[in-house]
């Protein structure tokens, strides 16, 4: 999509404000926060995942007209252990400038990193552009009708990533991403409200629906290029030249992914987000950083809570990496050269691309939320724009403690 320049500004400060793909371009505390970042190929996130709440969407009305809303339902959804709420089924977001060149989810029954007895892990979901391999993956975009709270439909992707197709289409090999463009990887299964398996809820009538990738203990590698942008300015795109790779509870995308609504999609309540690969502007443009998107350890959603470290964007080269979820709440985002998709990895073989990959930060989550974070979550879409001396006061506040490693 490409917008005027006062039209790209005003995206620009409600994507900050209450868009799902936050960017935290206001906040204070995310630059106190980054001054220190130091390069590293590996960033792990420990004690992730904790005791929570999140709301649904319930029902929409009105969806193409002034007074199109939404309501969140008062039941709340309860969520706890490792890696909570990511445990849940997630969809996989891509931002260009970028070329997806393959994609492969994972789960394991026990895998603990730096465990040598963990089980393997097992490819579940596999898409590889050179072969047009495309095992358990929907490619899906925002190219269907717009709706005046609830943004574009979800539509299924052609092979270019980001017109609307009839039907299910393989991502075509060598496609490039433009500034701002995405898709979105689900897995084949259909939401089937009558179904067993149903893991849905309510979502946007008339999308194709699909549920994401479900797992406590799960992994997903990528191999991508993000080119510098070759079309377009600062000034006339949003969020240009800042490519991204990310997760979102899969309920966002199949309610609302950019509402200007808070409550139309789960994200402002906490559902879950996790940043693998983001470029969070462009002068920064060269640096990716990881960022969980939810109310551990913070009351501010939007800047959420990144490690102190970024990785590098090799604009000309073929990038490799992922990010592990283990059983105990360990989180890894790595970069290794070394990162193959087999069908089957074994725990050594995924230890040592992430101990070949290089330097490492760690980033140790307190167990709790704030305790002002229910008073926030309370007060969810009743104001839409970032208080800074709140996410001020959440950095100081939060028991966030880091650790610094070059060891794994
Ligand atoms: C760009 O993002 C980084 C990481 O969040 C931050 O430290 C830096 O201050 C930002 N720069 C600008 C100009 O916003
Ligand atoms: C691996 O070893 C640890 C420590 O002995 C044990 O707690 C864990 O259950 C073992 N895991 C598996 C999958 O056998
Ligand atoms: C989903 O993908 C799996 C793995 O490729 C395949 O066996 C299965 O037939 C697919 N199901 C549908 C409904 O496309
Ligand atoms: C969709 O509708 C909203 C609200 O009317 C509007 O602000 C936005 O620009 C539209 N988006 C597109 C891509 O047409
Ligand atoms: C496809 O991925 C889903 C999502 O996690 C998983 O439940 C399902 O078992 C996978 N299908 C196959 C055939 O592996
Ligand atoms: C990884 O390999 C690619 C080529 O496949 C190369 O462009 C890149 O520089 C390599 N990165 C590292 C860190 O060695
Ligand atoms: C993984 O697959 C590659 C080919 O893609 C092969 O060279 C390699 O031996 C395999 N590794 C294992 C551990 O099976
Ligand atoms: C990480 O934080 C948790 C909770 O705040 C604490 O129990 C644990 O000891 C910390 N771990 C390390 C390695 O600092
Ligand atoms: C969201 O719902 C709450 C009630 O839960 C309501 O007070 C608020 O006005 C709604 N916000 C918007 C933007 O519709």
């Amino acid at each position: 999509m490409k917008f005027s320049r006062s039209l790209a500004s005003v995206v620009a400060l409600y994507a900050a404000a209450v868009s799902t793909k936050a960017t935290p371009s206001v906040s204070s505390s995310s630059s106190t926060a980054t001054s220190n970042s130091k390069q590293v190929d590996v960033i792990a996130f420990d004690n992730l995942g904790f005791s929570g709440t999140y709301r649904n969407v319930e029902s929409f009305s009105n969806i193409y007209d002034d007074d199109c809303s939404c309501v969140l339902s008062t039941d709340t959804v309860s969520f706890s252990g490792p890696n909570a709420p990511l445990n849940e089924a997630v969809s996989v977001h891509f931002r260009g400038p970028l070329q997806l060149n393959s994609f492969a989810f994972y789960t394991s029954p026990d895998f603990v990193h730096g465990a040598s007895n963990s089980s393997a892990w097992e490819r579940l979901a596999f898409f590889e552009a050179s072969s047009g391999t495309a095992e358990n993956v929907t490619f899906l975009t925002a190219a269907g009708k717009n709706s005046t709270c609830l943004g574009r439909a979800l539509t299924f992707a052609d092979s270019d990533g980001l017109s609307a197709a009839d039907s299910a289409t393989v991502l075509a090999e060598g496609t490039v991403l433009n500034s701002n463009d995405e898709f979105v990887i689900f897995s084949n299964l259909t939401c089937d409200a009558s179904g067993a398996n149903n893991n849905c809820g309510v979502y946007r009538e008339g999308i194709p629906a699909y549920q994401g990738f479900d797992g406590t203990v799960k992994m997903f590698l990528f191999e991508f290029t993000m080119p510098e942008a070759t079309s377009g300015s600062k000034d006339s795109v949003a969020n240009w030249n800042m490519p991204a790779i990310w997760l979102l509870n899969a309920r966002i995308p199949r309610t609302a992914q950019y509402s200007l609504n808070a409550n139309c999609s789960c994200w402002r309540s906490g559902c879950g987000e996790f940043d693998i690969f983001e470029v969070m502007n462009s002068t920064e443009s060269t640096h990716l950083y990881s960022t969980v998107h939810d109310y551990q350890g913070t009351d501010n959603i939007e800047s959420g809570l990144a490690a102190y470290g970024h990785m590098l964007r090799d604009t000309t080269g073929v990038m490799r990496g992922g990010v592990a979820f283990d059983a105990n709440g360990k989180a890894i985002v790595f970069m290794s050269n070394s990162t193959e998709f087999n069908s089957s990895i074994s725990a050594s073989d995924l230890s040592g691309w992430i101990k070949q990959a290089g330097a490492q930060v760690t980033d140790n989550l307190s167990s709790v939320a704030p305790a002002s974070s229910s008073s926030t979550k309370k007060s969810s879409g009743s104001s839409g724009l970032i208080n800074t001396e709140n996410a001020l006061s959440a950095l100081v506040m939060s028991l966030f403690s880091m650790a610094f490693s070059a060891l794994f």
